[in-house]
């Protein structure tokens, strides 16, 4: 396993991480396979991968409540004494937060589930723009501070999956340690993208990256043009190879997070890390990535520059994020985890049912584009 430091804590991490927000159930997912889950936990530790994520509300009912996957941890972890040989990171569900007593009451509670004296990294689960102000009036800042020096959490971060100038705000009000964003090779130009991954590398911030795999689609429904580029590589490898050493080869991303729930997951993504030094991939391989990505952005329904000149919708509409979603569902074979983005990150009133035709988009947009119309198709996709 190689290892990477995370910013300036000194921490070496396996480049592989854990992501513990998919692991195996009995087929309810609030009920983690404990036999299977222990057996993968067991295999990824005895090759080397040391960082495991997981959240609050991972393997949970829904969002409002603690979920099994800090509870199993904390079993695992009480039952085998290795806790010491990883670094753990959990999240405080922010929108469960109305107060600042509530911040104590949950980071203790996790503790508690974890059955751990401390959290090694510790971060704010999903910032968004609706809730920064809040956190940050409620006193989530100082909350970090207290944890930290109270020896209940080392190192703070946070999660994001809001757009680059949340990430930059967000970056610049602490002097975080890490950050969590959605990266892979599609997603370079949406949410913190490919400018906030720099952005934090010059900050000397830590880097993990989730959703590597676009959540499992890069790999698993690649389409028949995109494998004849791939075809055409010196060194074949699977999609999902290709969509991790592609993550790699880029030196400001600490840890890669893979959600894996099969042996075969893992021990496929163990082997690709051994390959995973920074600038590994060859020019050739770098152009083949490129005519890639050139294969799956064919398949964009609208041509939206986001350019927000349309915006704000007298409506409430997000007319650049209903855009970016259709897109992304466009591009790929099987849109299911982007429907499931599209109705988790809007806000309802923000969603394109909520479009009245007015038209008054229309004469804003630097495209020239039928905004109306596009809108029927993100209606008819994501209803
Ligand atoms: N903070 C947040 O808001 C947030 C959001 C998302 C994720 N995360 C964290 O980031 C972690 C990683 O994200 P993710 O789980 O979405 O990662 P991902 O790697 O994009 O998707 C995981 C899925 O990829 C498939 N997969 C993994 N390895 C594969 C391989 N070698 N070949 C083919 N398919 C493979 C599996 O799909 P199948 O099971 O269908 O085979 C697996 O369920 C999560 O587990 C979680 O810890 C955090």
């Amino acid at each position: 396993m190689l290892y990477r430091e995370m910013g300036e804590t000194g921490e070496k991490v396996s480049i592989l991480g854990f992501g513990c927000m998919r692991l195996p159930t009995d087929g309810r997912y609030e009920h983690i396979d404990r036999k299977r889950a222990s057996a993968l936990l067991d295999f990824a530790l005895d090759s080397g991968v040391n960082y495991l994520d997981t959240a609050y509300t991972y393997h949970g009912r829904d969002n409002s409540a603690g979920g099994d996957s800090e509870v199993f941890l904390g079993e695992y972890f009480a039952r085998n004494g290795r806790r010491e040989e990883i670094y753990l990171s959990t999240k405080l569900p922010v929108w469960l937060v109305h107060n600042r007593e509530d911040m104590d009451k949950l980071l203790d509670s996790q503790l508690k589930r974890l059955q751990t004296d401390y959290i090694d990294f510790y971060l704010l689960h999903s910032v968004k723009e609706r809730n920064w102000s809040l956190l940050e009036d409620l006193g989530v800042l100082d909350f970090l501070d207290n944890a930290v020096s109270d020896g209940k959490i080392k190192y703070t971060g946070f999660s994001t999956h809001d757009e680059t100038e949340l990430f930059k705000d967000v970056s610049d009000s602490y002097n975080w340690d890490m950050c969590l964003i959605q990266y892979n090779y599609l997603d370079e130009n949406i949410q913190a993208g490919h400018e906030g991954l720099e952005f934090a590398a010059e900050r000397n911030m830590g880097v993990a990256v989730m959703e590597p795999l676009k959540g499992g689609v890069l790999a698993r429904y690649t389409p028949p043009e995109v494998n004849e580029i791939w075809d055409k590589a010196p060194v074949q490898r699977t999609p999902a190879e290709w969509a991790f050493r592609y993550l790699w080869n880029h030196p400001e991303i600490t840890t890669v997070l893979s959600g894996m729930n099969t042996m075969q997951h893992l021990v496929e993504n163990i082997f690709t890390a051994i390959g995973g030094e920074p600038y590994s991939l060859s020019s050739y391989e770098m152009e083949l990535m490129d005519e890639v990505k050139e294969a799956y952005q064919e398949k964009v329904e609208v041509e939206c520059s986001a350019c927000d000149y349309c915006m704000p919708c007298p409506n409430g509409v997000n007319i650049p994020q209903c855009f970016s979603y259709l897109n992304q569902a466009a591009m790929l074979n099987d849109p299911t985890h982007i429907h499931t983005q599209y109705n988790f990150m809007l806000k309802d009133e923000e969603k394109a049912d909520n479009c009245l035709g007015c038209g008054v988009c229309e004469e804003l947009c630097t495209q020239k584009l039928p905004i109306r119309e596009k809108m029927k198709r993100v209606k008819e996709e994501f209803s």
